[in-house]
């Protein structure tokens, strides 16, 4: 790298750290090009993206199919809001719907409104159907959730960083420990204001915790149970991600469109964000069947932009091409092959201690506190090697890739990533 070229990437950090909020810490690379697995940074190097965006691109950067949609609907028609109709609305819905076994959706633009408009959907559902007396409504939570950054979200999130001084908060939550069937079955029996279950199929930035199999199948039968809605946050997991099209498909071996719907966790309510644009655009959705979605009327919900038609063309293209390319199987089979790969190093390693994760969503537990700069000292190196990777929380890094990856390149980064552990070994 030339002392000019350098000299460009800082140039453009300091622009940021100097007229943008601070509201996040990224590792020090400045890219300006994305295709399929990989990305370049300004100075041309090229990298390994092991991170998609927090897994929004799961399709890969800049599928040409994706690109395309969005480049011919911008040139037709970009935003109508919904006071008029849009012709790419209506048939973008009926697709959405069928490919995931849903009545209805209701579309919005990012994860954490789509989370927002889950919980205003199952608490307008639990006064109007299941006649919860009003304002008396409880939503169950899991610890370690993540739901997003607004203050009804952070209000039930028990990561102190993302809390404090936001105050004051929204009532009407209740946590209990993920992974925790009884804790479940404990507030369900004791409370009988429960509208929804909220809960993300593997916590991914809580550090890809993968529950039990069978933990969705039993939380989705308890809910039954109880008239409780389940409510499945896959705006992280789903879209291929696990090796499923849906994370509460567990490890069923079922290829992109989940031919067992009756018996897989079917949620209630799917909130879906991220991939389901392939990143092109923000795009989120929550889908439900009629006796739910129908609890809203005209103008008890909405958004200028969401369902404009960009956001319908692009979200079109990107699901066709999760089924296209079968990225489901594809993260599945890649998936086994990482952790298998990176167990056989972490049997004589000091400073890799787990991996764990399903599909292409998987992490490695690193051998220090929660408090430590180690984790970020390996990601700067992976950068150094070729590899885009970001810690989770403390000693803990998560390794998403593009699900387009092929097993040549996945062996290539599972060699960078055990090379750099290797230069930590204590
Ligand atoms: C599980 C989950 N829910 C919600 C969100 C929030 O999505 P967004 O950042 O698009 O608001 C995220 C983002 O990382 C997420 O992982």
């Amino acid at each position: 790298m030339s002392v000019v070229e350098k000299t460009k990437s800082e140039a453009i950090i300091a622009l940021e750290n100097k007229y943008g909020a601070h509201n996040y810490h990224p590792l020090p690379v400045v890219l300006s090009r994305g295709e399929g697995v990989y990305v370049w940074d300004v100075d041309g190097k090229k990298y390994y993206d092991f991170l998609s965006a927090y897994s929004a691109v799961n399709q890969g950067h800049c599928h040409p199919k994706i690109v395309n949609a969005l480049i011919q609907q911008s040139q037709k028609l970009t935003l109508t809001s919904r006071a008029f109709y849009n012709d790419q609305l209506g048939p973008y819905e009926e697709f959405l719907t069928k490919y995931f076994g849903f009545d209805k959706v209701l579309p919005m633009n990012t994860g954490a409104e789509a989370v927002e408009t889950a919980i205003k959907l199952a608490r307008k559902w639990s006064y109007e159907v299941k006649g919860i007396p009003e304002n008396e409504a409880q939503i169950i939570v899991c610890d370690g959730n993540f739901h997003g950054r607004t203050t009804t979200i952070i209000s039930f999130s028990n990561d102190a960083n993302a809390r404090k001084n936001f105050g004051p908060y929204t009532n009407g939550f209740i946590s209990i420990p993920y992974d925790d069937i009884e804790a479940l079955e404990n507030v369900l029996k004791s409370s009988k204001n429960c509208a929804g279950f909220l809960v993300e199929p593997i916590q991914g930035e809580a550090g890809v915790y993968t529950p039990a199999s069978d933990y969705m199948m039993r939380a989705k039968a308890l809910c039954n149970k109880y008239n409780v809605l389940f409510i499945a946050d896959e705006i992280q997991t789903g879209i291929a991600r696990t090796g499923s099209l849906l994370a509460v498909c567990g490890d069923c071996n079922c290829e992109n469109h989940c031919e067992r719907q009756a018996t897989y966790a079917t949620p209630d309510i799917l909130i879906l964000g991220k991939a389901i644009s392939g990143g092109a655009y923000p795009v989120s959705a929550v889908l439900a069947n009629d006796t739910i979605m129908n609890v809203i009327k005209p103008g008890q919900h909405g958004s200028t932009f969401g369902g404009n038609p960009i956001a319908a063309a692009v979200a079109k293209a990107a699901l066709e091409v999760v089924a296209d390319e079968n990225l489901a199987q594809n993260a599945r089979v890649l998936g086994k092959l990482f952790r298998s790969k990176l167990n056989e190093y972490i049997k004589t390693s000091s400073i890799a201690t787990l991996v764990r994760g399903r599909g292409l969503l998987n992490a490695v537990v690193i051998n220090d506190t929660e408090e430590s700069d180690t984790a970020w000292n390996i990601c700067l190196v992976l950068r150094d090697n070729g590899l885009l990777a970001k810690p989770t929380h403390g000693n803990i890094i998560r390794f998403a890739p593009p699900l387009v990856m092929n097993e040549e390149q996945l062996l290539d980064c599972v060699a960078i990533i055990i090379k750099t552990l290797q230069q930590f070994e204590k």
